[in-house]
């Protein structure tokens, strides 16, 4: 009995953060993302529009990120928060890192 309200819990505490990924559209500013994007990810990433390659060919492209199946707001937020070996650490402000997601989803095919 205890065990179940503790995980009811830990439910409830999880539910405003599934909130954003719901409202992928309306939360950060895209336009703000593409500035940031171009000034801290543009080194090893493609960050704009277009077909072209990302300076380092390990970091996928910006619209091949967008494409990719399943790429949502959570996802991204979960990637950005998470270190990972080939990615240098980057802390982002919380809102910069909702205007760069909001800016990568922005390149998915089907929103443009
Ligand atoms: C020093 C180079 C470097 C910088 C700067 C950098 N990245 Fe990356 N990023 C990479 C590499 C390399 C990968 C792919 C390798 C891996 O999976 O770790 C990657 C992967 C990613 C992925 C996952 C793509 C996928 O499809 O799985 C995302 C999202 C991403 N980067 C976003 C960003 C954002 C946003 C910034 C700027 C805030 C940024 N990166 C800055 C090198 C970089």
């Amino acid at each position: 009995m205890f065990t179940r309200s503790v995980s009811l819990a830990a439910v409830l505490l999880f539910i405003p953060m599934l909130v954003p990924a719901a409202e992928a559209q309306e939360f950060g500013n895209a336009a703000r993302g593409r500035a940031f994007a171009a000034q801290i990810c543009s080194d090893c990433h493609q960050t704009e529009p277009g077909n072209a390659a990302s300076p380092d060919s390990a970091a996928p492209p910006f619209t091949a990120v967008a494409k990719t199946k399943g790429m949502t707001a959570m996802a991204l937020g979960v990637w950005l928060q998470t270190s990972h070996p080939t990615m240098p650490n980057i802390k982002l402000k919380p809102e910069t890192m909702d205007d760069i997601i909001s800016y990568i989803l922005s390149l998915r095919p089907n929103r443009q």
